[in-house]
């Protein structure tokens, strides 16, 4: 949508101006993802182009539309309901990064969803305030997905946040940047191999963006949604700008900086005083990324070959931004303080574990060539590398005496990063956090709570988020479990009646055993297609068939207690 509102953009200027607005015309208005809220939130994915450059348009797969995906505002405290509709031609997952929910919900590799099928997950939100975000998490097909443009925001508003003085009017005072960068073929296809660096800047699915930001205090909320490469970013005339926020919540209160890393899967929410700015100026929100240390990803020096890029080892431009009049309700000033945060120290931590960086060295066990690993254990689905107690609070140290710097991602919590052995942790990342730069020569130890859900079925990941390395193999699973509901355990067949049969609109499901629950309800077609996937179906107002063609379906019924799957036929008519 947005490419096409350029080229009419760029239409009117070559017929009408030709000459007046030459600075302008190198610059594309900055996209700004639709929002959904509310509780309900449909999403269909779907495989679809985008004209990016003259001649052939690029093939993109989109959320709602053509590239990346709208922004889900959620208030924390609200069951949060998805229909995820895959109109890929591919199987696909979605993973909501970030988010604290029951395994079985979070998208990971192991929540597959075919093509053509409804995938129906729901939690209630307990999270903090902050910018999380939802991607593909397919194993060895998220980078080529991800490059496609499938993704989207999420944005947790809650009542601590909401008491701030704060910029907040979405696409306004309050933008999202999703920043990342593409390398198109000589056809204007995207190109993800041999390497994940791109050659342009693409913020928000926008080559070259531009943005009008009023003369007051903005509040931008940056993601980095690349495949691998980290963002020294900054502002081009090196002013101070201000951290609030980390990737699971506001911090204590802002911490200056005229630069700051972000690394793969990362958030910071920023604001930047444009108080004194004078109307008609502009400046750019740059990536300083020339001489950073090797290991800093986009730190390689070459332009070509696997790990060459055009935005390698130098500074370039992720936004310009144009000094407009301030809006009426415009936020002037910084707020002294921000929330109270409660964090978890070493001393919380009854549970210490460690995780090494191996291979992907020349020389490693598995010889030239080696993916990277997470202790020598390449990842398998069927592999569960860590058992975690309910309510458990675990110190992790990961530790990167590798080739190469990474950035680690583990699932379900959001923890505190209480060491880096370079030396002190980083104002920058001194909140909450879900992901982390790990340099090469570099351990980190981070404190988690693994709370609220066990489920010894559906594992959580841990990972490095570098799509190429997550791909590779870079990635473990841990799963959290309830010993007291072992425990309880017995013996029951899952005996269930689904009735209308044949069923028009709604099909009910009849529990002979009160003790019995469904876990997961997998609904297949004559030819065992998937067509429906319910993880913890909430089965009083019955399962909506009336989408589905008529013929015959198979519905499979996990029991929560048992484990126990059962199938029963039922004919649609
Ligand atoms: Cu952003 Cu395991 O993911
Ligand atoms: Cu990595």
């Amino acid at each position: 949508m947005f490419s096409r509102r350029l080229s009419l953009f760029n239409a009117l200027l070559v017929v009408l101006l030709p000459m007046t607005f030459t600075a302008h015309a190198q610059y594309n208005a900055l996209h700004i993802p639709d929002t959904i809220s509310g509780t309900t939130f449909n999403l269909n994915l779907k495989d679809t182009f985008v004209q990016y450059k003259t001649g052939n348009q690029t093939i993109t797969a989109g959320i709602n539309g053509d590239f990346w995906g709208p922004t889900l505002i959620f208030q924390k405290g609200d069951t949060v309901h998805m229909n995820v509709h895959n109109f890929l031609n591919d199987s696909t997952t979605l993973h909501w990064h970030g988010m604290h929910l029951p395994a079985v919900m979070d998208g990971g590799p192991h929540q597959v969803i075919p093509p053509g099928t409804i995938w129906q997950p729901y939690w209630q939100v307990k999270n903090n305030a902050a910018t999380y975000w939802y991607h593909p998490h397919l194993h060895t097909m998220t980078e080529e997905q991800m490059t496609k443009g499938l993704g989207g925001f999420i944005i947790v508003r809650d009542a601590a946040e909401a008491s701030l003085a704060l910029p907040r009017t979405y696409g306004v005072d309050d933008i999202p940047l999703a920043l990342t960068s593409r390398t198109f073929d000589a056809s204007n296809a995207f190109k993800y191999l041999p390497g994940p660096y791109g050659d342009e800047m693409v913020v928000n699915g926008t080559l070259k963006p531009e943005v009008n930001f009023g003369k007051q205090f903005v509040r931008l909320r940056v993601l980095n949604a690349e495949m691998e490469r980290g963002y020294n970013i900054g502002f081009s005339d090196n002013r101070t700008f201000y951290i609030i926020g980390n990737d699971g919540g506001l911090l204590d209160a802002p911490v200056s900086v005229t630069r700051a890393k972000l690394l793969v899967g990362e958030r910071l929410e920023i604001l930047v005083d444009m108080t004194g700015d004078a109307t008609g100026n502009s400046i750019d929100l740059k990536a300083y990324n020339a001489g950073q240390p090797f290991g800093f990803p986009g730190s390689e020096p070459g332009t070509t070959g696997a790990f060459g890029s055009l935005l390698n080892n130098t500074d370039f431009n992720i936004l310009h931004i144009n000094v407009v009049a301030a809006t009426t309700g415009a936020i002037t000033s910084l707020p002294a303080s921000l929330v109270a945060n409660t964090y978890l120290t070493a001393a919380d931590a009854t549970i210490s574990r460690t995780v090494n960086v191996t291979d992907g060295t020349p020389g490693g066990p598995g010889g030239p060539g080696t993916p990277f690993s997470l202790d020598h254990t390449p990842f398998a689905l069927t592999t569960i590398n860590k058992t975690v107690s309910l309510n458990a609070i675990e110190k992790w140290t990961v530790t990167n005496n590798n080739v190469f710097g990474h950035s680690f991602h583990i699932h379900d919590v959001e923890f505190k990063i209480i060491s880096r052995s370079s030396g002190p942790v980083g104002s920058h990342e001194s909140g909450w956090k879900d992901t982390y730069y790990l340099p090469v020569n570099e351990s980190v130890t981070f404190v988690a709570k693994f709370d609220d859900y066990a489920d010894a079925l559906h594992p959580f990941m841990y990972h490095c988020h570098f799509a190429p390395h997550e791909d590779g193999g870079m990635m473990g699973q841990f799963v959290v479990t309830d010993p007291a509901g072992i425990a309880q355990t017995e013996q029951r067949g899952a005996d269930y009646t689904i009735y209308p049969n044949p069923v028009n609109g709604k099909l009910y499901i009849a529990f002979n055993d009160p003790a019995m629950k469904a876990y997961y309800i997998t609904i297949t077609d004559v030819v065992g297609r998937t067509v429906y996937m319910l993880p913890r179906p909430q089965l009083t107002d019955g399962i909506d068939m009336s989408r589905f063609k008529a013929g015959i379906y198979f519905l499979q019924l996990t029991d929560e207690q048992t484990k126990t799957t059962t199938t029963k036929k039922f004919a649609k008519e």
